[in-house]
């Protein structure tokens, strides 16, 4: 090796000549792949640890490396390491630095390749990303529960084809988002079980002929089983390097996770803007307009509703460049990290935000009031009353089909036409039908499993109370 000869140490033993400058900012990872560094150490530890087992380090020689990588973590985490390009990734510039100081760490990276050592980091690195993502959808959840509480008794009409549909109170609406960051919950979890998998040991594709332990490396890095204790390994070495399933489902999950969001995001846009009034949004979280005075614009929920398109967009990127590839390991590979760090990062961000914003949104009770006051949010309720009076429902349908048309053409609201006209429609009812209008009724009436009934919204409030204290 002439140029870069003593840097591409790693692997420049069959080369006349190191890789242009050009070359050398074309391949590097480092400057996104550094954020592994712990991860990188811990593994490293382990594996040393493991070869000292085995005989291949003396047991000097182990300290001297794991205090060696210790100490190049302290420089990293503190901003000192002197980071470089040229030594391409996150490993190699810590297998490079440590070697400058302890000699025997040339030893270091037998029976590894960098194709298990980067599935290694990857791992740890997602079931840490999934143990911030469930704690950060806890805190969330655990704040839209209250907000859910403290609005039982503001009722807003609920929408289909953002029409008004059928009145719900606004804790029901909060909990229908509970629900669906529930099953965020699940996808990380499911995520985190199946980072839990230890590849150490499969090397570049076909393990090595040395005598290595991965039952001792898997389980002192953590990779057991839950519930036996017992470490969990890959069973393929050509998969472990070349598998990058966690990655597509880890995406997967935040970018419906972003999907959810952007949802939630929308409603309260909606709620926001002047034509419909239902909410106030924190001052804290809302921006002005540089020419507008008048303006306080719903930003956080905005860019919230936007950086879903960026999650999404991160999966397809994986799906892309995983799909076809061959087995097993390939450097393209080495692009599947941007898209997850992103992910990762953004979607904890946007959870972090709305967890913030949540509890000071506010409802504007009399808005509210006054927009589910609309008695047409009822007319399937008075289809129902019809119903138990013996009428088929698809007739009661019609029937107050007909009662609306006939309040736009009397221009009177349907709660307040007389009893003749309803008693020729249907003559089944009788002098009661009016209390059909009345929204206590309404929700009374609602107290199956998962309706908006006074009763079922406190049963699901206390319920996610107990869930979200011990299950998740
Ligand atoms: N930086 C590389 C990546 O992220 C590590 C693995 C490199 N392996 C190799 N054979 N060049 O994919």
């Amino acid at each position: 090796m002439k140029k870069n000869g003593k840097e591409q140490a790693t692997w420049g033993g069959r080369f006349s000549c190191g890789p242009s400058e050009l070359m050398l900012h074309f391949g590097e990872s480092v400057s996104f792949d550094k954020i592994l560094a712990r991860f990188d150490v811990q593994g490293s530890i382990a594996h040393a640890r493991m070869l000292c087992k085995i005989g291949i380090l003396g047991k000097s020689e182990f300290s001297q490396i794991e205090r060696g990588l210790k100490k190049i973590l302290k420089k990293i985490e503190s901003g000192d390491f002197k980071w470089s390009e040229s030594l391409e990734d996150v490993h190699m510039n810590i297998e490079q630095a440590l070697t400058s100081e302890v000699p025997v760490a040339a030893k270091l990276h037998t029976a590894r390749s960098r194709n298990d050592q980067i599935a290694l980091d990857m791992r740890l690195f997602f079931k840490y990303a999934c143990s911030e993502m469930l704690s950060a959808l806890r805190l969330l959840m655990l704040e839209l529960v209250d907000l859910a509480d403290k609005n039982r008794e503001v009722f807003i009409p609920g929408y289909t084809h953002l029409q008004r549909a059928q009145p719900v109170s606004a804790a029901h609406h909060i909990l229908a988002w509970v629900e669906m960051f529930a099953r965020d919950v699940e996808r990380f979890k499911f995520c985190l079980e199946g980072a839990n998998v230890c590849p150490l040991g499969s090397g570049a594709i076909a393990g090595t002929t040395l005598p290595i332990d991965r039952l001792e490396t898997a389980s002192a890095l953590g990779f057991v089983d839950p519930d036996s204790g017992e470490p969990v390994l890959t069973g393929n070495s050509m998969d472990a390097v070349a598998d990058r399933d966690c990655f597509l489902e880890f995406a997967f999950a935040c970018a419906v996770l972003g999907v959810h969001l952007s949802r939630v995001s929308e409603d309260v846009v909606i709620w926001n803007s002047s034509e419909f009034a239902f909410v106030r949004l924190p001052d804290e979280f809302t921006t002005g307009s540089s020419l507008m005075p008048q303006k306080k614009n719903p930003d956080s929920f905005e860019l919230t509703r936007g950086k879903s398109a960026r999650l999404i967009g991160n999966l397809s990127a994986l799906f892309a460049l995983v799909k076809a590839l061959p087995m097993t390991y390939n450097r393209d590979l080495q692009e599947d990290k941007p898209p997850v760090f992103d992910s990762f990062s953004q979607a904890l961000l946007c959870v972090e935000v709305l967890r913030e914003c949540a509890p000071k949104i506010e409802f504007r009770r009399d808005k509210c009031a006054e927009a589910v006051s609309d008695p047409l949010l009822l007319a399937t309720d008075l289809a129902d009353y019809f119903v138990m009076r013996g009428v088929p429902f698809r007739k009661a349908h019609h029937m107050v089909g007909a009662i609306v048309a006939l309040s736009e053409k009397l221009k009177t609201p349907i709660d307040q036409l007389d009893d003749a006209s309803i008693f020729e429609i249907c003559p089944q009812a009788d002098k009661s039908w009016r209390s059909v209008f009345d929204l206590k009724r309404a929700f009374a009436m609602r107290e199956k499993i998962g309706m908006p009934g006074p009763k079922q919204i406190s049963e699901q409030i206390a319920n996610w109370r107990a869930e979200l204290a011990n299950n998740i």
